[in-house]
């Protein structure tokens, strides 16, 4: 298997883990919101809470299906290099939260997922309105299917909870290197940015 590293003077992730990076945050944003509304709607919006539930779905599983292209990706490609001044407490804190969001991120899209083939209403998934996207066969096979989709609706909402946590420590972290640490750290999950963070780097040594 070959390993990509980065040549010398890249300081940026590449532009396929970029757009996958900016794309996915979106579609998780998406999915923080519709999930609350649609869960949310009384027996009156019916109509409305089956095409929010339907989006909802097809979200998901888009980001099932983007997660794994950026996993594989991920193991191909070598991120750049930190800047030395990174501490090895902050790499390893980076380390277990991008860990967490990774795998969080994967279970929560199978919990989803489960969730929908445990339903006794057997609804159907239509992605996008298009294409019909199939159950899981064991959780769909299972004698108590009631029980087991209560089950895991919980779990399917407190894991989403959860995971709005390690954002937000993710988002808080870039911020704190935005602004407190002025590192410019930021900037190597920004596209064709002219800044690095050796540039901004040695703006701070002139000072
Ligand atoms: C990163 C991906 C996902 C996130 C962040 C997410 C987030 C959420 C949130 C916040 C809720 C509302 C929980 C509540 O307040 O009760 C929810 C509900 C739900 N999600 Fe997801 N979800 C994701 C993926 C999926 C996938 C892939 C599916 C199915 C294919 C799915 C199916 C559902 C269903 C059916 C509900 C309603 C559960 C109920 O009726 O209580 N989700 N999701």
């Amino acid at each position: 298997m070959t390993v990509h590293t980065h040549r010398a003077g890249d300081k940026r992730y590449s532009l396929v883990a970029i757009v996958l990076h900016w794309g996915i945050a979106a579609l998780i944003t998406s999915q923080f919101i519709v999930g609350p509304v649609m869960t949310r709607l009384s027996d009156a919006d019916i109509a409305l809470q089956f095409t929010l539930y339907q989006f909802h779905k097809s979200v998901g599983i888009t980001i099932l299906i983007l997660m794994s292209i950026r996993l594989v990706w991920r193991i191909l490609h070598k991120p750049p290099p930190l800047p030395e001044a990174v501490s090895e407490t902050t790499i390893t804190a980076s380390k277990i939260v991008h860990f967490g969001l990774y795998a969080l991120v994967f279970i929560l899209c199978l919990l989803g997922w489960s969730v929908v083939s445990a339903s006794p209403y057997n609804i159907p998934t239509l992605l996008f309105g298009e294409v019909v996207w199939p159950h899981i066969w064991f959780i769909e096979q299972l004698p108590d299917k009631q029980a087991a989709e209560t089950f895991l609706k919980t779990v399917h909402a407190y894991g989403a909870y959860v995971l709005l946590t390690l954002v937000a420590l993710h988002v808080l972290a870039a911020l704190h290197h935005q602004f407190f640490l002025k590192d410019g750290l930021i900037w190597r999950m920004v596209p064709f940015s002219s800044q690095s963070y050796n540039k901004t780097n040695a703006k701070k040594e002139k000072v």
